[in-house]
């Protein structure tokens, strides 16, 4: 087999910025030690986000000319509901300038007090619209799924015999909705099989909940179904697509992943009462139905982006690029969520510094040493993100401690992933001497993002 190459070659290029170690030090500290306040021109390689980060295509950038800015009925909103209903075949398509939009209009109107939700995983901003209607949101994960260094072929599982005691034990009429999450971002970028999809949908459907698709990643997802899941490997992406999402009564998107565009997303739905509603909530919120919050040229590139995500050869090369970093580290030691995911490497820091214990943040420890060593910008996903305090004030960590390398949709080339490899491995190989931090100061929700610390 030969070299799996970049599908595509550079028409309009960026440059990054040079700093030394010694600027990089200074700048972290005068960070707080939390990349999220450092300048992205301060940053070499940014891993922070697989989100908007994206490249568009010459064709996308065309698109960017043709759009239809006029307030209703713009051509440009009839070709991105005909490419988005092409791949759901969902009756209802709204636009929506990201996912959370959508999910605030979709968990503000079937959410409430006294309501439940469940996913394999729900991503935090999905959670927060939950929680924020006053509802509970519950992962109902495989038991694989929990364990970063077993490996499967589809970690991102649902529990189907949870899912079966949760609707007992709740009661199928405080369930509004089911959530897949594809592939699920939190779980560390595992895909969900074709088989779980089905069944999750056929006790739904014995319950008559509806299932929606968080389907920020689901051309991702339909690359691994190919390659792993039995009776897959000779059918089209988007047939596999299509066929993911007929077993869903609609989808919340962030186009900003899988439609490989800056800014957009939609709910598109079958259900017309519940349509109207969303719809009225997004004329008060995002915009009239035909923009959503949305350029008319925002809307062209998203259908031009969903034409190129179903390609195989960029899954191809994408599913790889991912792997082919997971590998590199791996082989030299260094302990990640295995198998390597569709958008993104997790390490686990719990193993990579196992002196560091989680009330020192270790996954922040490896996030800033990274930045020192090589200008790489990536994030924590654990004890900062996660961890909090109870009433009289312990220490309760993450579930996990992990450090997101999130690999942005055809910006970075091979000798980038490798720059970045040699850098995890020469932290790696010093990890003893790595210490952890403590937070100096914390917003009373959403730390992660504006916390202050300090070295122990
Ligand atoms: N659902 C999942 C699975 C996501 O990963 C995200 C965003 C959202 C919903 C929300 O979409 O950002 O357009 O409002 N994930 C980004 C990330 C932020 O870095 O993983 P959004």
């Amino acid at each position: 087999m030969k070299t799996i190459i970049e599908p595509f070659k550079i028409k309009s290029v960026e440059p990054i910025r040079f700093t030394t170690k010694e600027e990089r030090v200074k700048i972290l500290e005068d960070a707080g030690y939390n990349p999220f306040m450092i300048h992205a021109d301060d940053v070499l390689i940014d891993l922070l986000t697989d989100s908007g980060t994206s490249a568009m295509s010459s064709d996308q950038w065309a698109g960017i000319m043709r759009g239809d800015e006029s307030y209703a009925g713009a051509k440009s909103f009839y070709r991105f509901e005909a490419a988005v209903k092409k791949i759901t075949s969902d009756e209802f398509i709204i636009p929506t300038h990201q996912g959370r939009a959508s999910e605030k209009i979709l968990f503000s109107i079937l959410g409430g007090p006294g309501k439940y939700f469940a996913s394999n995983t729900f991503f935090d901003t999905t959670r927060a619209n939950i929680e924020f209607a006053g509802a509970e949101a519950v992962d109902l994960l495989c038991e694989v799924g929990k364990h970063p260094e077993q490996r499967a072929p589809f970690k991102g599982n649902m529990d189907i015999d949870a899912l079966k005691a949760f609707i007992q034990k709740i009661g199928r009429e405080n369930i509004p909705l089911v959530v897949l999450t594809v592939t699920n971002n939190s779980g560390g970028g595992q895909p969900v099989s074709m088989q779980n999809i089905r069944e999750v949908k056929e006790v739904c459907k014995q319950n008559n909940i509806p299932l929606f698709l968080d389907a920020c990643r689901f051309a991702e997802n339909a690359y691994f179904i190919k390659k792993r899941e039995n009776g897959y490997a000779d059918k089209p992406i988007l047939e596999i697509c299509q066929e993911m999402f007929s077993y869903a009564d609609g989808s919340t998107m962030s186009a900003k992943k899988d439609a490989l565009v800056n800014i957009g997303g939609w709910l598109s739905l079958n259900d017309a009462d519940l349509a109207l509603k969303c719809r009225n909530l997004l004329i008060v919120t995002e915009g009239f139905p035909t923009y959503g919050g949305l350029a008319g040229r925002d809307l062209e590139a998203i259908a031009q982006g969903l034409e190129e995500i179903v390609d195989e050869h960029y899954l191809q090369y994408r599913i790889r690029s991912t792997e082919y970093l997971g590998e590199k580290i791996l082989a030299a030691g260094v302990p990640i969520i295995e198998p390597p995911g569709g958008h993104a490497i997790y390490i686990d820091a719990k193993r990579f510094l196992p002196h560091v214990p989680a009330e020192q943040y270790p996954g922040q420890s490896i996030v800033c040493e990274l930045y020192v060593e090589g200008g790489i910008r990536t994030v924590e996903i654990g004890s900062v993100m996660f961890g909090k305090n109870d009433k009289n004030g312990k220490f309760i960590p993450a579930m996990m401690e992990l450090v997101r390398l999130a690999i942005p949709r055809r910006v970075y080339t091979q000798s980038h992933i490798d720059y970045v490899a040699e850098v995890v491995i020469d932290v790696f190989k010093r990890r003893e001497k790595l210490k952890g931090y403590h937070i100096t100061y914390e917003a009373p929700m959403l730390r992660h993002f504006t916390a202050k610390f300090k070295p122990v």
